[in-house]
């Protein structure tokens, strides 16, 4: 291929890779548009992340730099932090359908990376109009040679992460094609393409574990990781090297530390629960009590909050306005639910691009505020004996536990109207029918101001005790992405939101 230099030194593969320049990692944090930016895959990091990868990036536009400014905003080189010591070890992520572009786009962030991605799970419409994600799943050829041109032509490895087929037997074809053509590390997300929206349902571990044991790199398992627990749950049932985390990690950038020892629950004499949290894949399933959801940490959301802001703030390379505000929506949503007010003005900030720090003083100011508020409660906790297991309820209708307000904790969606019932139910297996956990909200909610349909919006969180449903929803402020949140993208004469993009 012209303009192509054919490596010079022999690259480590598989194993070799996994180990010696990822370090076996075992946490990892998912490409989330975004999401997964510089700040937050810092924070991530210090609580436990071994891995992270980088918002998807369009290879068409990166390769073309034609769009002012769309380098800089999705891979910054300029101030050497991104791709820096301290933001390794480092996955970039594209979505391409054009080998040559995908190539270009790869050598750019080739000297900042330890590997590059290849999206082939977004499932959502704007992949369709643009022909990537999972909508290249029937073209075995073209994804073959993808991912074949960056392993002959880069000097690190090339990685893909994909969605699963309705049959084990086509996952396993396809993912020992994606192996043939040279990744050195599959993502393996159990979800299937037409799990989205309604529909997203649970992951089928079963199909992660078929994949792993057909191949001879490593797989990284996705899908259903909601609470700590769930991480060694999902090793065990996939057998996988490693498991990934997106809306979890979003929730609870902690998600991967263990409880600090003094808080770890007691051998419960809790009622045993029925298990929901991630069922798809357990050949076990027998009811799990209260405190073995809560074997990992559940940092104050407020603490880590000012954290992450402290981190934008200190950082050189900018974060986009619509990331902290999402964080900060996401992270506080316990308490915000409560504390509607400092929701409202949380949602009024303004962000002037040309002095974002006024902005990030604000935010700090608000959730410094909410966390005065909350310090009310956890005094009035701590004098009374009561822990974080004595504080938690249970939500009945998600079948998951509730932590006190004050904590980072994961957010479920609620089983679906009555009348849709049994058409998004989930497949997997052991779990309850039609428990239905979404991690794609914010895709939603992007899709929907690129598609000027209406957003999708959440109640607030249920109090202890209370039910939520769907048909509860009103309207939030951070529900509403304001014009300048909506990244404006063109991809194969599509108009649409470069923040969508999700598999
Ligand atoms: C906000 C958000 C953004 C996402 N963006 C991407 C992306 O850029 N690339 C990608 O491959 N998947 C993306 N995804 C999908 C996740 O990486 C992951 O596969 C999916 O959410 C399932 O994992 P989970 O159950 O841990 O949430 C995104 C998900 C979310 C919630």
């Amino acid at each position: 291929m012209p303009g192509v230099t054919v490596q010079e030194r022999k690259k480590l593969t598989g194993y070799d890779f996994f180990r010696e320049v990822l370090g076996s990692p075992k946490h990892v944090v998912a490409p989330m548009v975004d999401q997964s930016e510089l700040a937050w895959r810092k924070l991530s990091r210090k609580y436990g992340a071994q891995l992270v990868y980088t918002p998807m990036i369009n290879a068409k536009m990166f390769a073309e730099g034609s769009r002012k400014g769309y380098r800089e905003q999705n891979f910054n080189i300029t101030f050497g932090e991104e791709g820096g010591p301290e933001d390794r070890p480092l996955i970039v992520q594209f979505c391409a359908n054009n080998p040559e572009q995908l190539l270009a786009s790869a050598k750019v962030v080739e000297p900042y990376c330890d590997a590059v991605d290849i999206n082939l799970g977004c499932p959502q419409d704007i992949a369709k109009r643009g022909h990537y994600g999972s909508f290249l799943q029937d073209e075995w050829d073209l994804i073959y040679e993808l991912i074949n041109i960056l392993h002959r032509n880069l000097s690190i490895p090339v990685t893909a992460k994909f969605r699963v087929f309705s049959t084990v037997e086509k996952t396993v074809e396809y993912a020992k094609m994606l192996e043939r053509a040279g990744a050195q590390v599959l993502t393996c997300h159990g979800r299937m393409r037409e799990q989205r929206g309604h529909k997203t349902g649970l992951a089928d571990w079963e199909k992660i574990r078929a994949v792993k044991e057909a191949v001879s790199v490593p797989v990284i398992a996705n899908g259903n990781i909601l609470f700590h627990s769930d991480i060694e749950r999902c090793l065990a049932a996939t057998g996988a090297d490693a498991v990934m985390s997106a809306e979890g990690n979003l929730y609870n950038p902690a998600i991967f530390s263990p409880a600090p020892a003094p808080l770890l629950p007691s051998a419960s004499t809790d009622p045993p629960i029925p298990s929901t949290s991630a069922p798809a894949a357990s050949a076990d399933p027998s009811p799990r009590p209260l405190s073995s959801y809560l074997t990992g940490a559940h940092p104050r959301h407020t603490h880590l909050a000012l954290e992450y802001l402290s981190l934008v703030n200190a950082q050189r390379t900018p974060t986009s306005p619509s990331a902290v505000k999402g964080h900060l929506f996401k992270l506080l949503r316990p308490a915000l639910a409560r504390h509607t007010d400092l929701r409202d003005r949380l949602g009024r900030v303004r962000i002037d691009k040309a002095d974002s720090a006024a902005a990030w003083t604000q935010y700090a100011d608000i959730v410094r505020e909410l966390d005065a508020r909350l310090e009310e409660d956890v005094c009035a906790a701590e004098e009374a004996g009561r822990g974080l297991e004595a504080c938690a309820a249970w939500d009945e209708a998600a079948g998951l536990p509730v932590l006190p307000h004050w904590v980072a904790q994961p957010y479920f969606r609620p089983l679906p109207p009555p009348e849709e019932e049994g058409k998004g139910k989930s497949k997997g297996k052991g779990g309850k029918p039609g428990r239905e956990v979404e991690p794609q909200r914010e895709m939603e909610e992007k899709r929907s101001a690129a598609d000027g349909s209406p957003a999708p919006i959440d109640p607030p969180a249920p109090l202890a005790g209370e039910k939520r449903h769907p048909s509860d929803r009103t309207p939030e402020p951070e529900d509403r992405p304001s014009g300048d949140e909506v990244k404006r993208a063109k991809l194969d004469g599509d108009t649409v939101a470069g923040a969508i993009i999700h598999a």
